[in-house]
C-alpha cells in the first residue's frame, strides 16, 4: 500500500516490513533514504526512520508488522557526540562495542560505522557475536566492509570470517579471542582499516562473560570501549580497567526502547540466516586423506586392529564398521543404534582408561563445520550429509565454490536439519 509521510515526524516500523521511497527522502540509522532505495525490517526486529521531505513510500506488511508514529528519538541524542568524540581519534581507530542483551549493540555498530563511511573513512566491522551474528552465519566471527551506509549490518557482505563452531561463546571463549584478534589484525593490515569496530555478544553478566570482554580489550588493545548500559551492568567489566592509559571508556544509554526478542526468536532468526547461507549449497565429497579434520577422533588416530574390533564387537553384541584410538580416546561407530550405548561407553571407559565415545553409522549427520583453505583461510560453513568410516570420505553440504581448495574441516558443536532448524548442541569430539 502506499502511504504518505510527513516532514519531521519520526515511524517506528515492527518487521517483517519492506518500505520503498517512491518520493521523498527519509533517514534511518544515519543512512539518507531516496527514492527507488528501500529498507527490509526482520521478523522479530524494529527501526525507526526520520521522515526528511515529505514522503510517498511502498509499505508491505508482513505478519505481526506495524508501522506507528513515533514521537520521541529513537537514537539516544548522546550517541551522536560519542561518535563523533570516537571518529576523532587518531586512526587506525579500534573500538570494542559491549552491552548486554538487546541493548543496542549491532544499531551502534551500525551508527557508528555509518557516520564513519560516510566520512570516507575506511571502516571495517568485525562481528564476535556467534549468535546474532548480523554478518556472516551463525557459529562464526565475520568480517565485512561499510563502503556506504546500511541499514542494518546484515546487509555487509562477510569478506573474511573465523568457524567458532557453536553459537554460545562459553566453551569456545578461546576461540572467540582468536578469532576476533585474527580478524581485527586483517582488518587494519592488510585492508588498511581507518576504523574497526568489534561488536560483541550480550552475554556480560558472569564471571566468566567478563574473563572474555577483559581478555578480548588485552588483545585488542582498542583505543575505545563503548560501554551500553541500562543501568549498572557493566561496571564490573569495565571499572577495572580505568587505569589504563590507551583506553577510553565510553559510558552511553541503551536503547531506550528495543524490540526485545525472545529465545525463541533470536534461534528462528539463525535459523533463517543458516537457510540463506545454504540455499545455493551443494553436496561435496571430500577425502580425509587429503584434507584433515579437527576435532575429531576419527581420521586423527590408529584404527584398531581386526582381533580387537571383534572382541569389542563382542563386548558390545553389534557389528561394528570401525574403531579408532588416540592416546585419550577410543571411537567405536557402530552399524545402527546401540541401546543402553552411553552406560556401555561408561563402563569400556573404565576398562580402557581412556575416553570411549560409542556412536553409530548415521550419527554424523547435521553436524555443522567449518572448511578452511589450504592457506588456513576461512573458506565457509557446511552440514555433514555423511560419512564412509571405512574409505575415509566425508560428504558435506556447502556453498563454498571450489571444493579443491580445502584443507581442513573443523568439526563443530551444534547440529542443524534441512530447515536450518537447531537440533542439538554437541560436545567436541563426538566423532
Ligand atoms: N532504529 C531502530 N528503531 C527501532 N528499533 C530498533 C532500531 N534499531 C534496532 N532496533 C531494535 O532494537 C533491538 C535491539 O537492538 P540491537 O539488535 O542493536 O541490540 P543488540 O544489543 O545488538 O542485541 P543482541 O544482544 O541481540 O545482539 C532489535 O530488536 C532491533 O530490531
Ligand atoms: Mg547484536
Amino acid at each position: 500500500m502506499k502511504q504518505t509521510l510527513t516532514k519531521g515526524k519520526r515511524y517506528r516500523i515492527e518487521g517483517p516490513a519492506y518500505i520503498m521511497v517512491l518520493e521523498g527522502e527519509l533517514l534511518a540509522l544515519g543512512k539518507i533514504l531516496r527514492p527507488r532505495e528501500s529498507l527490509v525490517v526482520p521478523k522479530a526486529k524494529a527501526m525507526t526512520i526520520e521522515v526528511l521531505e515529505d514522503s510517498t513510500v511502498e509499505v508491505r506488511l508482513g505478519d505481526g508488522a506495524n508501522i506507528v508514529e513515533e514521537t520521541e528519538e529513537f537514537i539516544p541524542p548522546e550517541w551522536k557526540e560519542i561518535v563523533e568524540r570516537i571518529l576523532s581519534y587518531e586512526k587506525p581507530i579500534k573500538a570494542i562495542i559491549l552491552g548486554g542483551v538487546d541493548s543496542g549493540k549491532s544499531t551502534f555498530t551500525v551508527f557508528l560505522a555509518n557516520s564513519a563511511a560516510s566520512r570516507g573513512l575506511r571502516t571495517y566491522v568485525v562481528d564476535s557475536d556467534i549468535g546474532q551474528s548480523d554478518i556472516g552465519v551463525p557459529t562464526t566471527i565475520g568480517l565485512g566492509r561499510v563502503r556506504r551506509p546500511v541499514t542494518t549490518l546484515s546487509q555487509v557482505r562477510m569478506i573474511d570470517g573465523y568457524f567458532v563452531g557453536t553459537v554460545s561463546p562459553a566453551p569456545v571463549m578461546h576461540r572467540v579471542l582468536v578469532g576476533t584478534s585474527i580478524l581485527v589484525d586483517k582488518a587494519v593490515e592488510r585492508y588498511k582499516a581507518d576504523v574497526v569496530i568489534v561488536n560483541t555478544s550480550g552475554w556480560v553478566t558472569d564471571a566468566k562473560a567478563r574473563e572474555l570482554k577483559w581478555n578480548m580489550i588485552l588483545l585488542i588493545k582498542p583505543q575505545v570501549v563503548v560501554a551500553l548500559e541500562r543501568s549498572n551492568e557493566l561496571e564490573p567489566v569495565i571499572q577495572c580497567l580505568k587505569g589504563f592509559k590507551w583506553l577510553e571508556i565510553i559510558r552511553a544509554p541503551a536503547l531506550p526502547r528495543p524490540r526485545t526478542r525472545s529465545r525463541e526468536e533470536r534461534r528462528m532468526l539463525r535459523e533463517a540466516s543458516y537457510k540463506r547461507y545454504l540455499r545455493e549449497a551443494k553436496i561435496r565429497t571430500f577425502n580425509l586423506n587429503k584434507v584433515g579434520l579437527m576435532g575429531a577422533t576419527f581420521s586423527n588416530g590408529v584404527v584398531l586392529p581386526r582381533e580387537r574390533l571383534m572382541e569389542l564387537q563382542e563386548m558390545l553384541g553389534i557389528n561394528i564398521i570401525h574403531a579408532e584410538e588416540t592416546p585419550d580416546r577410543l571411537l567405536i561407530v557402530t552399524e545402527r543404534p546401540l541401546k543402553g550405548s552411553v552406560a556401555k561407553a561408561k563402563e569400556l571407559s573404565m576398562k580402557f582408561e581412556k575416553k570411549v565415545d560409542i556412536i553409530y553409522k548415521g550419527f554424523e549427520k547435521g553436524i555443522v563445520v567449518g572448511l578452511w583453505d589450504k592457506s588456513g583461510r576461512f573458506l565457509g560453513i557446511g552440514v555433514v550429509d555423511d560419512i564412509d568410516y571405512k574409505n575415509k570420505q566425508i560428504r558435506v553440504l556447502t556453498s563454498i565454490r571450489d571444493d579443491s581448495e580445502v584443507g581442513m574441516i573443523q568439526l563443530g558443536q551444534i547440529r542443524i536439519d534441512e530447515n536450518g532448524r537447531e537440533i542439538e548442541k554437541l560436545s567436541s569430539y563426538v566423532l
